[in-house]
């Protein structure tokens, strides 16, 4: 049977393989696994970080879905308090493309303008292996992470995913009851859709 179960330290370098295989050509992606791994292990160690993992019915990890609770400035702050682990994972992707550099720097200085609240939950990110997509893992993660965004008092639960050549992931959002409330471009000029659900019914 498939299940659901927290994210610990030990399915980081998991994770960033799934990460990897389901976002091929993201920006996050071209970081590689050690700051993927870094990056999934501050939001597992952050009081406000909701990170779950799907296991398959052979009993392994397949998906996962992470975001977080109060989601104004967590990607700064994260950067920021393990601003050394980061640079150092982030030195291969730095000497292969040095403009990575700048678009960190963002990052840091610039915290995103993610809406702010106590009620708030932000999903970051979720992915599922190629090979376990459509057979409703997705979905399952959705659910638990609304759950579980729900649980520790949070009312909306909003994320943004691109809003060109991503057709199914839209459609995806779509059918899982999320809304289209914004729509916005990057300072890298990717058209992005904001989404949103309320999680307090
Ligand atoms: C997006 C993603 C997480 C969805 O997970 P999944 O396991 O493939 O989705 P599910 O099988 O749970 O599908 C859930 C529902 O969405 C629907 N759905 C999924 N893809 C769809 C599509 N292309 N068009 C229409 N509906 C779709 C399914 O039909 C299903 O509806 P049902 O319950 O009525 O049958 C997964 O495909 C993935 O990892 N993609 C790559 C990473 C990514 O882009 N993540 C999102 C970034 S913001």
């Amino acid at each position: 049977m498939s299940a659901i179960r927290c994210m610990e330290a030990q399915d980081v370098s998991m994770v960033a393989k799934i990460h990897q295989a389901s976002f091929p050509g993201f920006f996050l992606t071209s970081l590689g696994p050690q700051f993927l791994a870094l990056y999934y292990s501050g939001i597992c160690e952050a009081p406000e970080g909701i990170a779950l993992i799907f296991v398959n019915p052979g009993g392994e990890p397949a998906g996962f879905v992470a975001g977080t609770t109060n989601p104004r400035g967590f990607y700064s702050r994260l950067l920021k308090r393990n601003w050394l682990k980061f640079s150092l994972a982030s030195v291969g992707a730095i000497l292969k493309k040095p403009s990575v550099i700048a678009r960190i720097a963002r990052g840091v200085s610039h915290p995103s303008r993610n809406p702010v609240g106590d009620d708030v939950a932000g999903l970051f990110s979720i992915g599922v292996l190629p090979e376990s997509q459509g057979t409703g893992a997705g979905k399952i993660l959705v659910d638990a992470f609304l759950s579980e965004a729900r649980s520790r008092g949070c009312r909306k639960v909003f994320l943004t995913t691109d809003r060109d050549g991503n057709e199914a992931v839209n459609a995806f959002y779509l059918k899982m009851g999320f809304r289209i409330e914004r729509r916005f471009e990057t300072p890298e000029g990717r058209a992005m859709n904001e989404y949103w659900i309320d999680v307090d019914r």
